[in-house]
Parts: structure tokens; sequence; C-alpha cells
């Protein structure tokens, strides 16, 4: 498809430069044959006046141009003219049309990879959606078709089937919410807000989670206010504790700190847990990505689409999220606020 669009491209470059130089050439043809004439008849003229009168035995002003030879001068020199302007254009059309493909090229080389994103996170999209539901329609069939099934078989099939639903509600929220976000990067509500309010908020937001799992989740600030987008940094705080809490193992901890750095707010999300290797590393911000150890390991683990949501926010907030990971020995997100 992109192959036959380079093509298209192409042509209609040659297409335009053809017709910008037969409009140049023309203009200098014309022009460089009324030049010439000038030229040579001026040459004729002087060699006619400079020539002894018996030899020519005319008179200067009598000169004939027709039996003087100016015609096929003229004509000689036109053609010398012609010649030329179709050498050079040949050659221009030639180089030009080479530079025209390379630019082909480079003008739907994003549009392209563009493309390529959205068909893969179609893809992915379609294939999230379809393994929860196959579950649901699965387990439904099966037992249906089980004339001996009990209240207590039953009622563990719809619990089962609850939490694929859960599940579905998620991923349809987080796609939406991706969209949002990344059409929404310039609404910044900044206000300021305070501290030690805002991480006991989120420890407070997560610490029923990470008891069950037995992780010990911590804050500390070393400032009282800030003024930022609170619901936007919240937002990525949360993603990024969601993570932290649900890749560390039981008996681990987490941290969130804030501190200034060069007058700048730092936001720190510190875990022990699982930690991501040096190949998933810079994938992780991509959509649907799951790193190895993640999908081997935690059952728990979602569709891979929190960090792209986090980047996101992040780029609207004017502010730079970073990480830094060993495996086994954990991770460390880093939100530094511009
Ligand atoms: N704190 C962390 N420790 C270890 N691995 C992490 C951590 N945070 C992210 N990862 C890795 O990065 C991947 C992408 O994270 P992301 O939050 O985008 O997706 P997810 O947690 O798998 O699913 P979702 O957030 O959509 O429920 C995770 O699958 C995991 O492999
Ligand atoms: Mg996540």
């Amino acid at each position: 498809m992109f192959k036959s669009a380079r093509l298209k491209l192409t042509l209609w470059y040659f297409l335009t430069i053809s017709f910008v130089l037969l409009l140049f050439s023309t203009l200098i043809y014309r022009t460089g044959s009324i030049l010439l004439a000038e030229n040579l008849s001026r040459l004729h003229l002087r060699l006619n006046t400079q020539m002894p009168r018996n030899l020519k035995n005319l008179e200067p002003q009598s000169f004939n141009f027709e039996s003087d030879g100016f015609i096929e001068d003229l004509n000689f020199a036109k053609q010398r003219l012609l010649f030329n302007l179709i050498l050079i254009d040949l050659g221009i059309l030639a180089v030009s049309t080479f530079l025209a493909y390379l630019l082909a090229g480079k003008t739907l080389a994003p549009i392209e990879k563009a493309l390529l994103a959205q068909k893969r996170f179609t893809a992915d999209a379609a294939h999230e959606l379809r393994t929860p539901l196959t579950a649901i329609k699965t387990a439904l069939e099966v037992n249906l078709e089980d004339k001996k099934i009990n209240k207590d078989q039953a009622m563990s099939v719809l619990k089962d089937n609850l939490k694929d639903i859960g599940s579905l509600e998620k991923l349809s929220n987080d796609l939406l919410l991706l969209s949002r976000v990344e059409h929404n990067h310039q609404e910044i509500k900044q206000r300021t807000i305070a501290l030690d309010e805002l991480l006991d908020e989120l420890t407070n937001k997560f610490q029923m989670v990470a008891k069950t799992k037995s992780v010990k989740i911590s804050a500390k600030a070393e400032h009282d206010l800030i003024k930022t987008d609170a619901d936007k940094l919240i937002q990525v705080l949360s993603i990024l504790l969601d993570n932290a809490i649900k890749y560390t193992p039981k008996n681990g901890k987490v941290q969130l700190n804030f501190f200034l750095e060069k007058n700048k707010a730092v936001f720190q999300v510190k875990d022990s847990g699982i930690g991501i290797s040096k190949e998933d590393l810079p994938f992780i911000f991509d959509r649907f990505y799951k790193a190895e150890t993640s999908r081997n390991k935690n059952k728990s683990a979602g569709f891979g689409l929190g960090l792209s949501i986090a980047s996101e926010i992040t780029k609207s907030l004017n502010a730079r999220l970073s990480v830094e990971s060993e495996l086994s020995k954990g991770s460390t997100f880093t939100l530094r606020l511009c």
C-alpha cells in the first residue's frame, strides 16, 4: 500500500517539476531567441561595416540579412540553445525524480508508522477483549450443558464471570482514558496543594490492597506546598503506586517520596519488587506491553496500559517520567515536574 502511495506521490512531484521546467524552459528559449537575434544582427552589421567596400560591393546600410547567412546563423544558435535546454532539463528531471522518490518516502514514513501503530493497537485491544469474553462464553456454555450442576458450582461460575466482566470493564475504562488523555494535552488546571494531604490521600487509597499483599507502604515529603494540576498528578502517581504494589512480592516495601531538585518538584515511587529487565525497560511505556517477568510471575498482571496512560498524562503536565530498575531488586519511577 505504501509502496504504491510512494510511487504515486513521486509521480505527482515528477509532473509538477516537469510542468515548472517546461514553463521556465519556454520562457528562457523565447527570451534567449530574441537576445540571440539582436546580438547576431548587431554582429553581422558590424562585420559588414568593417569589410572593404569593394569585396562586398554593397553599402553598409543596404546589408541584406538573408544573403549574409544571418538566418542560418540564428537558426543554428537557436538549435544549440534548445539542445542545451533539453539536456539541462533532462538532467534536472532525473536528479529531482530521484530526490522526489526519497522525499516521498520521508513524507510517508511518519504516516506509515502511525498507521502501523494504530493497527497494532487495534489488534492488541481486540485480543485483550477477546480473552475474558472467551472465558465467560466457555464457562457459561460448559455449565449450561451440565445437567447436574448444583447451586455452589453455579455460584462459583458466576463469580468467575463477574471477575472477567470486571476486567473487561477496566480495559474499556483504560482505553477510554487513554484516548481522552491523548487528545487533551493542553488542559492544565493548576492549584496549590498541600503535599502531606496529597501523600496521605494516596497512601490511604492503596493501604488496603497493600495490606492484603503484606506490602508496607510509606510516604515522605521534604516540602509543604506545590502548585500543579493535582488531578493529573494523582492519576500518574496512582498508576505508579498500583504497579509498585502489584509487582512487589509479600513483605516487600513501597515508598512514595517528594523532594526538590534544583528547585524542581520531584516525586519518586520506589519498590523492592521483582524489577524490570534491561531488555524490557525501553518498552514498558508502550501500549499493551507487559514484561516477561510480570506476565509469568504475576497472575494479577493487567493489560499493559497503565504506564502508557501515565506517560501521556505526564506529557500534558509538562513533566518527565523516568525509571531505574534492576531485576529482583526493585524499581524506582521518578516524576519530575517542570
Ligand atoms: N514497579 C514495577 N515493577 C516491576 N515491573 C513493572 C513495574 N511497573 C511496571 N512494570 C512492568 O511494566 C509493564 C507495563 O506496566 P503497565 O502499568 O503499563 O501495565 P500493567 O501493570 O501490566 O497493566 P495495567 O496497568 O494496564 O493494569 C508491566 O506489565 C510490568 O511488566
Ligand atoms: Mg499497571
